[in-house]
């Protein structure tokens, strides 16, 4: 069922693309996500079950969302995981879904999560040398994910996207290895500037490595042309190499150059919180009204109220700036 409505913010966006996190729990530790001491989980019987996403994402689809990505924490370690991609893939009106995820069961499970209908994956990689791969997510592991990785694109989870955090003093000695990875592989590679969302609050402006610096230094060994887009809510920059080799490069700067005017997506928190922003100070708790089975009308109104209240920007190079409580293994990507 699609409705006459569709999702208009009050800046007139018009959202087209929902985020749900499965998950709050990650068997990683990305510094920048993750504290490396004990994490307190949320209780099982606080996160969404199956049953309630599907509800929430058709609700969505029938408003105009044709975008679902399905994110983490680390959205495999949801159990059986392919049988809610199976009941996501069949709503009628979806035109994309996707996963992130860190890669580290995909090796034996690639197949089967295409084959329950999932188009695409996008994988998240900051280090391509095994020990600064350990040192960054507490899990010496590189090779695993990149055994994932080659999974996904033998299953033709096309195209295979590699998002990799530029930081610098982190990984800033690596981008020329993720191209020629880019190359090698046929992967689009993105590079996202690093976010003050981060666990620790270690962000510092000066670890920012602009989309624009990282572009230079891969553009001066492996010539870059821009790549025509026609989606004007895509938030990478993409670059192809001029040579003709396979791959893409993207650039992710929502430091640098905000992307927010065009911004088409509205997160769904593991623990059924709705977010209208990344950098939110505010959730609308849509499992309240799951939970005590009100009326398809008052969750369409609570839905379109919610989008209303979507913030026009980020504030992220603002003297006022505030980070939110919750990091990204809640918020999801
Ligand atoms: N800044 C930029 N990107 C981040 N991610 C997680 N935290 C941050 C941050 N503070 C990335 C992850 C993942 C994607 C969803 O967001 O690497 O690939
Ligand atoms: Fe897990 Fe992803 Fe966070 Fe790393 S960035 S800890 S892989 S959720």
């Amino acid at each position: 069922m699609i409705l006459p409505i569709t999702l208009k913010d009050s800046f007139g966006r018009t959202i087209r693309d929902l985020r749900i996190s499965v998950t709050d729990r990650c068997n990683f530790r990305c510094f920048y996500c993750m504290p490396t001491e004990a994490m307190e989980w949320k209780p099982k019987a606080e996160i969404l079950n199956y049953e309630e996403i599907l509800r929430l994402s058709e609700l969505f689809v029938s408003l105009g969302v044709n975008k679902l990505r399905v994110t983490g924490g680390e959205p495999m370690l949801r159990r059986d995981l392919e049988s809610l991609i199976e009941r996501l893939a069949s709503i009628e009106g979806l035109a994309d879904l996707a996963m992130t995820t860190n890669a580290h069961f995909l090796k034996t499970r690639a197949r089967a999560l295409k084959a329950a209908g999932l188009q695409r994956i996008t994988v998240s990689l900051d280090s391509l040398e095994p020990e600064r791969f350990a040192l960054l997510t507490g899990r010496n592991e590189l090779s695993t994910v990149l055994a994932g990785i080659d999974a996904a694109i033998e299953a033709d989870l096309h195209p295979v996207k590699i998002n990799c955090v530029s930081m610098r003093g982190i990984n800033d000695d690596q981008f020329l290895k993720f191209a020629a990875f880019a190359r090698e592989r046929g992967a689009h590679v993105r590079f996202i500037e690093f976010m003050p969302l981060d666990n620790g609050k270690v962000w510092k402006r000066e670890m920012v490595v602009t989309g624009e610096e990282v572009r230079a230094q891969i553009h001066a060994v492996y010539p870059l042309e821009r790549v025509p887009s026609d989606n004007p809510s895509e938030t990478a920059r993409r670059w192809r190499f001029v040579d003709g080799a396979a791959g893409e490069i993207g650039f992710i700067n929502p430091v640098s150059q905000p992307f927010c005017g065009a911004c088409s997506r509205i997160r769904l928190t593991a623990d059924g919180q709705l977010r209208t922003c990344l950098f939110s100070h505010v959730e609308h708790d849509i499992k309240q009204l799951l939970r005590r089975d009100a009326p398809i009308e008052e969750l369409l109104d609570f839905i379109l109220m919610t989008v209303e209240k979507k913030e026009e920007r980020h504030h992220i190079n603002d003297l006022e700036f505030v980070q939110p409580l919750r990091t990204m293994s809640c918020i999801g990507g």
